[in-house]
């Protein structure tokens, strides 16, 4: 499915309306059961009914990739043995107690391509550089998926190296698959890095899908393909064998159609693992059960909601965002929680008011570091190291016109030389910055989750680790969808379900992609 050479494509508009209007069933028995749009309950109440088997979900999700991934450019490659993984897992269905295998028991998921596997496929962060190369390992959430008889259906794509090769590559864009186009609105932005988990989620290429964020790359493909998106505290999910930028924000998440799907997936990848030694004190925050039981219908009753319209919550007055917002307000307050707003909130902003870009500055030296310490661990590869990567970049970008895109962020990494006194202390000021600012800010006024649109928080939630769930709130007029992001402390993932599920089910916002230009 990858192609080097192809330009971007234009779909004919007879195209796009025979996708829009061809809606494959699986029929089996006395009932059709629709595939599309299901939810991990539908599916896996289907294989109990035995309206539906693993195989059947297979080759749904491979004839909708097939069909639908000329126009979106979502995966970068299925894996060839998805197939007979499914028959494994109906297998193992009909042999094991109903109820007694996990939430994820035989449902493809699709990975981002920096998550490893090792298996056929390649895991290579949408580069080139990568193609070929052998990982030593799954990395630790998909030994986790496959202890869940999760299936591995595929990679997706992503922007290249998690969009830390250069500020020109378009969102979106690897050199893999091309660019990756919005399903609500092909001529929009689909976000990144993680945008082909969200467009494939979105487009109902796979059950669910997994995305990583380092600093918005789960949260605002999330926002602008209509899905919810569940960036972790950082080390609650595993991030061994993941392609890093930095161990120190960089996470693991669930995106998927509703909440329920995406906590049925946190609650299969969060957890200990010994290659990511950030698990061992994160998953003390694991509440015993999982995260499922915090799915509740009345999620929202008294919980304190910081509301900072000239702060956190600004998205102009009378603009089309600010109309539904509003309405949303209501509905929270509707649904028992405490709209908290008669705050001060600029002297929490203050702490992050600084003419020295500290995230950038701890990053750039922080990702040579664990990107060289990645190579270096690969059993194959062409490339060894940062220097290797940049040499490559520009043999290859020489051969090929139209990939033309620079890697300042890499030759600025390049040129750094460890954590000195510089680093040291950009780390001290992005720690001071989270205890005055979010910490203070949520503690002193005794809130729950602090309310944001679209995935402006993503900054303040990266830079201290913190979590942070978006649901989708609305669509503007050109067809693009924005969400309300809940945001909170370390491990308050709990709290942040039961608001993010109660707000979701009291809204509904999400419905299926147009994929009209
Ligand atoms: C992985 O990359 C190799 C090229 O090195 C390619 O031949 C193979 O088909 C790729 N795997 C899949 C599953 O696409
Ligand atoms: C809010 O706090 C800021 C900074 O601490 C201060 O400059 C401003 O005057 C305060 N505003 C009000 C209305 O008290
Ligand atoms: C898609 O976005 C473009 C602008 O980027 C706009 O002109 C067009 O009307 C939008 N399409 C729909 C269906 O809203």
């Amino acid at each position: 499915m990858a192609s080097t050479k192809s330009s971007p494509l234009t779909i004919p508009l007879f195209l796009t309306w025979m996708i829009l209007f061809l809606q494959p069933m699986v029929s089996s028995g006395n009932h059709a059961f629709s595939i599309k749009e299901a939810t991990v309950q539908d599916l896996q109440l289907a294989f109990e009914k035995n309206q539906l088997t693993s195989r059947q979900l297979v080759e749904f999700y491979m004839g909708e990739i097939h069909r639908l991934n000329v126009l979106l450019r979502a995966v970068i490659e299925v894996n060839p043995d998805a197939l007979y993984q499914a028959d494994e897992a109906d297998r193992e269905r009909k042999a094991k107690a109903p109820g007694s295998l996990s939430g994820l028991h035989g449902l493809p998921i699709l990975l981002k391509d920096n998550i490893a596997t090792k298996d056929k496929m390649n895991t290579t962060a949408g580069s080139l550089a990568l193609l070929g190369s052998i990982v030593p390992r799954d990395a630790g959430v998909v030994s986790k998926l496959r202890k869940a008889g999760a299936i591995i259906l595929g990679k997706v794509s992503l922007s290249e190296w998690a969009h830390f090769r250069d500020g020109s590559v378009p969102s979106g864009w690897c050199a893999r698959s091309g660019q990756g186009k919005n399903p609500y609105n092909i001529s929009k932005d689909p976000c990144g890095s993680s945008s082909g988990s969200a467009i494939a989620a979105a487009a109902n290429l796979a059950a669910v899908t997994l995305g990583t964020e380092t600093d918005g790359s789960i949260l605002c493909p999330s926002n602008n393909n209509a899905i919810v998106g569940i960036k972790p505290t950082v080390g609650l999910t595993s991030r061994a064998g993941v392609v890093p930028i930095t161990p120190r924000q960089d996470t693991v998440g669930p995106m998927c159609r509703t909440v329920a799907d995406a906590v049925y997936v946190l609650d299969a990848i969060a957890g200990l693992d010994y290659n990511d030694k950030a698990t061992i004190k994160a998953s003390k925050y694991i509440p015993r059960g999982g995260y499922k039981q915090f799915l509740k219908i009345d999620g929202l009753k008294g919980k304190r909601l910081g509301l900072f319209k000239n702060e956190f919550f600004n998205v102009g007055e009378g603009s089309v965002y600010a109309k539904v917002f509003e309405r949303h307000f209501s509905t929270l307050r509707r649904r028992g929680a405490v709209l908290v707003e008669n705050v001060n909130a600029s002297k929490y902003l203050e702490a992050y008011s600084t003419s020295i870009d500290y995230e950038t500055l701890a990053m750039t030296a922080e990702f040579k570091l664990a990107i060289n310490s990645y190579l270096k661990q690969l059993v194959v590869s062409k490339v060894r190291s940062l220097k290797d990567l940049i040499a490559f970049n520009n043999k290859f970008s020489k051969l090929e016109k139209t990939k033309e895109y620079g890697q300042q962020f890499f030759l600025d990494t390049e040129a750094t030389n460890g954590i000195g006194q510089k680093e040291k202390e950009a780390l001290l000021n992005l720690a001071k910055m989270s205890r005055d600012g979010f910490e203070k800010l949520m503690e002193e006024n005794k809130l729950d989750a602090l309310l944001s649109p679209f995935s402006v928080a993503s900054s303040i939630l990266g830079r201290g680790q913190y979590p942070g769930i978006i649901v989708p709130a609305g669509y503007d007029r050109e067809g693009l969808p924005f969400g309300l992001c809940f945001g909170g402390l370390k491990g308050s993932e709990p709290t942040l379900i039961e608001i993010a599920y109660a707000f979701e089910q009291a809204t509904k916002i999400r419905r299926p992609p147009s994929f009209k230009h």
